[in-house]
């Protein structure tokens, strides 16, 4: 077990914040928890990195950085119509997505594109045209760190909401994912409800519709709103899309008769929150080198050399005029170190 001091995160985070994390250690092996656990020279505070696209640095990071390493697919168990996949949780989420579309097991393929890696999809509850990780996350297991053990959980256990989870709540930082089953489906059934996917496909001119095919309409819808993170630094969504009470939305209405919305339980409305953003004029906004992306307002971005505190002061500007106009509070979607 190698523990560097002193380590840039500039490479781990697709922000691009350049901030130092105390000690550094890549964990390849999921037996050393236990060891790290027990080893009191180490710092008590422990952060688990995956892929770094959904934080954001704003501090140096005082503590132990813990980077996911773990790598491994194997099968479960299966049946006739069903496969279950363990899969370690350092493996890179868009290759698994690929790996299950090879293997013709549906399930995951409106969620092709996504960065990071495989243990932080059960966190937030990945999700985009249509479909969450939850639908197919059939168990979730991890290291407490308080409690000295590995736990595995059901979905139930996990409780899943829209980008939320029992990881993102009462187990925030006190865990570290090492694994997650999936059960995927052996007989597909296409999810094409989410209206640009179908437009897309009609674009792509295809005939037979295929697991494949709906992961390349994703994969271009995405390419074409979203910035790569390779070259402008960003973390997707910068904010949930928030849900409103349906007299709220109705008030709404009346000033703004071209306000979307989405069905989101019995008495809320979901509104997407780009689109208020954009309403309040911030859509490709920059200073310097902080930015509103110009394709999507929902995506705060680094042009360069933006300090996490920057961006955080930006989100602060563009959550005070959204609740300033539309009386409605955004919630950040990014975890914030
Ligand atoms: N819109 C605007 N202006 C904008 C952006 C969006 O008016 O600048 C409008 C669009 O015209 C559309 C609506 O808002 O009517 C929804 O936009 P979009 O389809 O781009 O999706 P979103 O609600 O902004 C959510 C997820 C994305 C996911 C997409 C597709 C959240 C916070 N974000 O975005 O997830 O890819 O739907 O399903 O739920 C992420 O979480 O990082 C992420 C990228």
């Amino acid at each position: 077990m190698y523990v560097s001091k002193n380590v840039s995160l500039k490479p781990y985070n697709t922000f691009g914040i350049d901030v130092a994390a105390e000690y550094f250690l890549e964990l390849n092996k999921e037996e050393l928890l236990p060891e790290i656990s027990s080893d009191n020279s180490l710092p008590q505070k422990k952060y688990a990195l995956g892929g770094g696209s959904n934080i954001l640095l704003s501090k140096p990071i005082e503590g132990l950085v813990i980077q996911n390493l773990l790598k491994g697919i194997s099968i479960e168990n299966e049946d006739e119509d069903h496969v279950w996949l363990k899969v370690a949780a350092g493996e890179i989420w868009h290759e698994l997505v690929l790996y299950a579309i090879g293997m013709g097991w549906a399930g995951i393929e409106n969620l092709a594109l996504i960065p990071g890696t495989v243990g932080a999809a059960p966190i937030q509850n990945i999700g985009a045209y249509g479909v969450e990780a939850k639908e197919t996350i059939e168990s979730v297991r991890f290291w407490h760190w308080d409690k000295k053990t590995f736990i595995t959980y059901s979905t139930a256990e996990c409780r899943f909401g829209y980008r939320d989870s029992v990881f993102k709540q009462e187990l925030k930082d006190k865990v570290f994912i090492t694994s997650v089953v999936f059960r995927l489906n052996k007989k597909p059934v296409f999810n094409t409800s989410y209206g640009p996917i179908v437009q897309e496909l009609q674009k792509m001119n295809v005939q037979d519709l295929s697991i494949k095919a709906i992961a390349e309409a994703v994969i271009a819808i995405r390419s074409s709103k979203l910035p790569d993170p390779r070259k402008i630094g960003n973390a997707g969504s910068f904010f949930k899309n928030p849900a409103i009470s349906a007299d709220h939305f109705e008030l709404l209405q009346t000033n703004y008769p071209d306000i979307p919305c989405y069905p989101f339980n019995d008495t809320n409305v979901k509104v997407p929150a780009g689109w208020l953003i954009e309403k309040c004029g911030w859509k490709g906004y920059r200073k310097d080198d902080i930015g509103v992306h110009e394709k999507q307002a929902l995506v705060l971005v680094n042009y360069g050399n933006a300090k996490g505190d920057e961006i955080w002061s930006l989100s602060a500007e563009i959550l005070e005029s959204v609740k300033m106009r539309f009386g409605i509070t955004l919630e950040r979607e990014v975890q914030v170190w």
